[in-house]
């Protein structure tokens, strides 16, 4: 068998919620089949709590990269843009020939709302020259909330077999089957969307008055303030 070594790069701020469970569970698969894997957390280099630098000695010896990141207001968190950019900068011409996958995830159901971030994703493995393997999406990211997969019953199973049929292709050099994205579709009925929609928006705000936002904030225009003609 040929073993490969896999660097899982987690995407979230937040270093043990959904996006790190999704990357431990892709991790333990691996090592599963006899290969080698990792995580990092992509925050710790934009907070400069570990050195950019230092980096290079971790990807060179990899043989696939696999980027597991929530989506923030419709494509990549901040903190990974950063990150992706910095690679095709500080590591040109370094990472070709090597391969990247993404797992994506969001806190609304459909996740169809992640194709443009798995696009950029696409695009990034295109501008460094790596190969890319192809994206999952997964929506209703919030609702697992870091609970570890083992402990979600059916859905947990369901997208355990859903990144168990990913890895198969992924560690083959093979893009990701279709099959292992319709594993991951939660099918909810049309009218449940729109409930489910609204208690998550309630769930979120409730979390950010916590957080000391008011109402203003959550309007407040700041592109517009200041706007003179
Ligand atoms: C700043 C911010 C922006 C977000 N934007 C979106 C969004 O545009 N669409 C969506 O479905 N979920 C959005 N979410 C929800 C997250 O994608 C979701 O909660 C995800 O599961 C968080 O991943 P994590 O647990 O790995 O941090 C956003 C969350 C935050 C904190």
């Amino acid at each position: 068998m040929n073993r490969k070594r896999l660097l899982l790069l987690n995407g979230s701020p937040r270093k043990a919620k959904t996006s790190y469970v999704f990357a431990r569970t892709i991790k333990h698969l691996a090592e599963k089949k006899g290969h080698k894997a990792e995580i990092i957390h992509i925050i710790e280099y934009f907070d400069e709590e570990k050195h950019f630098d230092a980096l290079k000695d971790i990807i060179l010896p990899q043989d696939i990269l696999g980027l597991i990141t929530p989506l923030y207001v419709d494509t990549l968190p901040y903190p990974v843009i950063w990150f992706l950019e910095k690679l095709s900068c500080d590591l040109a011409g370094e990472l070709k020939g090597k391969e990247f996958f993404a797992v994506a995830q969001c806190g609304f159901p459909d996740a169809d709302l992640l194709h443009p971030l798995l696009e950029s994703c696409r695009y990034f493995a295109k501008a460094v020259e790596m190969r890319w393997l192809g994206g999952l999406g997964y929506g209703g990211g919030a609702l697992i909330d870091g609970t570890p997969l083992e402990k979600l019953g059916r859905k947990g199973k369901k997208i355990i077999s859903a990144f168990t049929s990913a890895l198969d292709d992924i560690v083959e050099g093979k893009n990701i089957s279709p099959s292992a994205q319709g594993l991951l579709t939660a099918k909810i009925p049309k009218i449940l969307y729109r409930p489910l929609a609204a208690f998550l928006n309630y769930r979120k705000k409730r979390e950010a008055y916590l957080q000391g936002v008011s109402d203003a904030d959550l309007t407040r225009k700041t592109y517009l303030e200041n706007y003179k003609l």
